[in-house]
């Protein structure tokens, strides 16, 4: 059974932090539910730590669907959440609705994420109303990032601030289950958090908030384009895989793999008949 979005209202109630991790593929979302993380967000990020772009604007619906259907196949226990692209849900809701729906259907996500505060508050409403649950996102938006003109803390003075309050009780009073806090002042998030009765999931907004959410990539060095000063390795993969792999290439190359160990048998009589009959002349 599933953790629903009831379970993570409750879990706020209780004052059990939420931990969200991203998972693109089968492995990262078997490794999640086997580590009993509750919630994946199969992230536009895969933009990035995929598809190797230099940020989440070149994801479409079609990826989102793609890679969310595979995290859904490989796991039963957490929440699955399905992030909505750059330019699927910003021309009017009845665009969101429909692309959320395919995004619900065809990708057979639990529930859709999207970026925006009080502007987005009647597309929120819209696609909620529907039946479809929304989490929302501010702070940094990173579908936005050209327009905030880079990765900058949101929210430090007064009026900015402000406003990131107005927007989170907009998603919240359009009806979004939880909402994501990026890259805002831990201060300010706790406070939103105290404000709102729907559960905050951080990202670079300190400690103070109902849960966290970091990239697989990042938390695993994985990625190494740039290493956010918001995220923790808590292993360096990267440096393992790379290690593993150069070790691979110089046994081959050395011809000290595969061993006997890794390489399987026949019968002598077969192989001496087909020596006989296609190579007379080399040695076994
Ligand atoms: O796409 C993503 O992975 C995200 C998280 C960084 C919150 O939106």
């Amino acid at each position: 059974m599933r953790l629903t979005i009831r379970d993570v209202r409750t879990m706020k109630n209780k004052g059990k932090p939420i931990v969200m991790l991203t998972a693109y593929d089968a492995t990262s979302a078997r490794i999640a539910e086997m580590c009993d993380v509750p919630m994946i967000l199969v992230g536009d990020t895969l933009g990035m730590v995929v598809q190797g772009h230099d940020s989440t604007i070149p994801v479409t619906l079609e990826h989102m669907i793609y890679h969310s259907a595979i995290v859904v196949r490989v796991t039963q226990k957490p929440l699955i959440v399905g992030d909505l692209p750059f330019m699927t849900y910003s021309i009017s809701p009845e665009q969101a609705l429909e692309n959320a729906g395919r995004l619900m259907q065809e990708g057979g996500v639990s529930c859709v994420k999207l970026e925006g505060g009080v502007h987005m508050a009647s597309t929120v409403k819209r696609i909620v109303e529907s039946g479809i649950p929304v989490m929302g996102h501010i702070g940094l938006t990173p579908q936005s990032v050209n327009q905030f003109g880079g990765f900058r803390v949101q929210g430090k003075q007064l009026e900015s601030a402000r406003q990131l309050i107005r927007d989170a009780q907009a998603i919240q009073d359009a009806g979004a289950f939880s909402i994501v806090l990026e890259l805002v002042p831990s201060r300010l998030a706790k406070l939103i958090t105290n404000i709102l009765d729907i559960p905050t999931i951080g990202i670079g907004a300190g400690v103070h908030c109902d849960g966290q959410v970091q990239v697989f990539h990042d938390i695993l060095a994985l990625f190494d384009d740039f290493v956010p000063r918001h995220t923790k390795r808590y292993l360096n993969v990267g440096d393992m895989m790379r290690t593993a792999i150069t070790e691979y290439r110089v046994e081959v190359e050395n011809r000290e793999f595969p061993t006997t160990a890794n390489s399987f048998t026949m019968e002598d009589d077969v192989i001496a008949t087909l020596q006989k009959e296609f190579a007379p002349n080399a040695s076994d």
